[in-house]
């Protein structure tokens, strides 16, 4: 359904004209985002944050949320935040009969595989992922006839089918130590090339892997992040390693998206350029004030598919819900778990 169709159709049901009273009512949450949203802005997001936050009670539904949501919706609406591995592990949790997935597809799946008696809900179906498009089951099988006996460590962000073809599943936080647990001399990554050379410049495998991107984070360029450092003095620079190894090496710190926010926190530089998502610095930018968040950073097309307009739709028509085939549920389910349990152990 169009944007301006959903729109039309809520009013209907909502009052959700942009209100100073309703933005004054939920001001305990505005103080979490003032930073970056403005009192006007704010005041067109309250109706939507008070509607969203009444009937996901009604519905009796918890909304997980990535560090990549924009502000309104990670401070205003979501029960639970985090990166991928966290969200995959609370998707575990949960107890409520329906979940919310502000993210995209593959995560939405991701914790429909983990929860098959549960209603899963995306706002946008079409909310994907480059990484995940770029490979299928197919492809998994032309990795392991070209490596025989490898095993197969599929990033997070793939479709359920790539994840029931793999051996082990694996996230920005655990990439590296997941291929060191293999047995095997080599270890085949799919779908991040980048990822993958990332893990290969710290691990005593031999890596090989598929040649899938992120269309955020190959933007970034090492010359881009040295013109930064030398006009901003004391910056410090904090990557994602979805980035180029030629950008990991120009960082102070690579993480996971949690990883990122840990490290900020930890650290509070004065100046500091988080080379990932846009709304990775919105999000934390009124929880650090003492850190002047510089610019620039990409923006993520699918994950900004997600608006609070359309987790109200979703909520009121209980749908798009996220289906997957039982016996692809039950592949991914192992490659998955395989991951959170190896995850668990390595962590002590
Ligand atoms: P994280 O697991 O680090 O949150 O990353 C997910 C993602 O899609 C990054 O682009
Ligand atoms: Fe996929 Fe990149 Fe968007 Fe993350 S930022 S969801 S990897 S396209």
């Amino acid at each position: 359904m169009q944007t301006s169709q959903i729109t039309a159709e809520l009013s209907r049901h909502y009052d959700l004209a942009p209100s100073l009273e309703k933005a004054a009512a939920t001001e305990e949450i505005y103080a979490r985002t003032s930073r970056v949203i403005s009192p006007p802005e704010w005041a067109i997001h309250a109706p939507y944050v008070a509607e969203i936050n009444r009937l996901k009670k009604e519905r009796n539904a918890v909304i997980l949320a990535h560090n990549y949501m924009t502000p309104e919706i990670y401070h205003g609406i979501a029960d639970f935040v985090g990166d991928s591995l966290q969200l995959a592990i609370k998707a575990t949790e949960v107890e409520a009969p329906v979940i919310v997935q502000c993210g995209v597809h593959f995560m939405a799946e991701t914790s429909k595989v983990l929860n098959p008696s549960k209603t899963v809900l995306i706002p946008d179906p079409q909310a994907g992922c480059s990484l995940a498009e770029s490979i299928t089951a197919e492809g998994v099988a032309q990795m392991r006839a070209k490596y025989p006996g490898a095993p197969v460590v599929s990033y997070v962000n793939t479709t359920a089918e790539v994840k029931a073809a793999s051996d082990i599943c694996c996230t920005s936080s655990n990439a590296l130590q997941i291929v060191e647990a293999m047995e095997s001399d080599t270890v085949i990554m799919t779908p991040d090339k980048y990822l993958a050379q990332n893990v290969a410049n710290e691990s005593s495998k031999n890596v090989v892997f598929w040649d899938g991107s992120c269309i955020v984070h190959e933007l970034y360029t090492p010359e881009d992040l040295r013109a930064y450092r030398e006009n901003m003095p004391g910056l410090k620079i904090i990557a994602h390693p979805e980035c180029t190894p030629e950008v990991v090496a120009e960082a102070d710190f690579t993480g996971s998206t949690k990883g990122i926010i840990d490290w900020v926190h930890a650290e509070k530089p004065a100046r500091a350029m988080l080379v990932t998502e846009c709304s990775m610095a919105s999000n934390i930018a009124d929880e650090l004030p003492e850190v002047d968040f510089a610019k620039p950073c990409n923006m993520c097309p699918y994950m900004k598919k997600i608006t609070l307009e359309k987790v109200l739709w979703s909520l009121h028509t209980m749908s798009p819900e996220v289906t997957v085939d039982p016996a692809v549920a039950d592949g991914a389910r192992r490659a998955v778990e395989r991951m959170i349990d190896l995850s668990r152990k390595l962590q002590g």
